[in-house]
């Protein structure tokens, strides 16, 4: 059985002390038993938001890392840092990151060698754009997301890595797709897993839905067989947060 795991992705929302504030406001209403809790926040609020929730069992996530050790890399962030900072999750490959920040599958699947090399877990984002869909190569578009980014990750990892299937065109639009669609993309997902390494590692694999989840269509969803929870922007700034976490 797969644990439910549920993060927030803040954005570039929140100071440190707004953070501090949300996390403080948000960590005690949450069910961590059913499910793994993660707060992806900036970059700049990891240690305010870290403090927030000690003693909880909500984990603190980051949105991006660079493969890269350390170097000549001006305002690139390292697995290191990120480990020292007490973060073990990490956002790779966001359609934002992907489409305003010039990242491809090729430079998603070295972030995501180098978060597994480095005991980091990735929350590898896949999905595909309204006219991808609309032409009807969602599935193809995803099963190479899903292929490139895992070019060289052993099975042992698979089984850690979250996959979170986000289509673009729900990101932030109130246009969540419907459960059906949600869990045809995610069972395709599950089965390029099973076709690139076995049926137990597509098993272990957790696979997220995200785009518009709220507390109110979160039930809906993560029922679905295929979907173990959800990756959250929007909601997860608000006590709406909790509701999705309780679903
Ligand atoms: P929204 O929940 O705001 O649609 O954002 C989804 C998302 O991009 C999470 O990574």
């Amino acid at each position: 059985m797969r644990k439910k795991v549920i993060a927030g992705n803040w954005k570039m929302n929140m100071t440190p002390t707004e953070a501090a504030a949300l996390a403080e406001r948000l960590k005690n209403g949450a069910d961590t038993d059913k499910s793994d809790v993660i707060f992806c926040v900036p970059a700049t609020d990891i240690y305010a938001v870290s403090q927030a929730v000690k003693g909880s069992n909500i984990s603190v996530g980051a949105q991006n890392m660079f493969f890269e050790d350390n170097g000549a890399y001006t305002g690139e962030i390292s697995a290191n840092m990120l480990l020292d900072m007490g973060v073990r999750y990490v956002i790779i490959g966001h359609s934002e990151r992907r489409e305003l920040f010039a990242e491809t599958n090729e430079t998603v699947n070295k972030k995501v060698l180098k978060a597994f090399e480095k005991g980091i877990v990735p929350i590898m984002c896949v999905g595909e754009s309204l006219v991808q869909r609309e032409k009807a190569v969602t599935i193809e578009w995803i099963r190479m997301q899903v292929k490139v980014g895992l070019f060289g990750v052993k099975s042992d990892a698979a089984k850690k890595l979250i996959i979170a299937y986000e289509p673009i065109w729900a990101i932030g639009t109130g246009k969540t797709a419907t459960s059906a669609q949600a869990q045809e993309v995610c069972s395709a997902i599950r089965a390029v897993l099973a076709e690139i390494y076995d049926a137990d590692t597509a098993e272990a694999t957790r696979v997220q839905y995200g785009g518009s989840v709220t507390g109110a269509n979160a039930g809906e969803l993560f029922g679905q067989p295929d979907i173990d929870g959800g990756l959250v922007g929007g909601a997860s700034l608000k006590d709406d947060f909790i509701k999705i976490v309780n679903y």
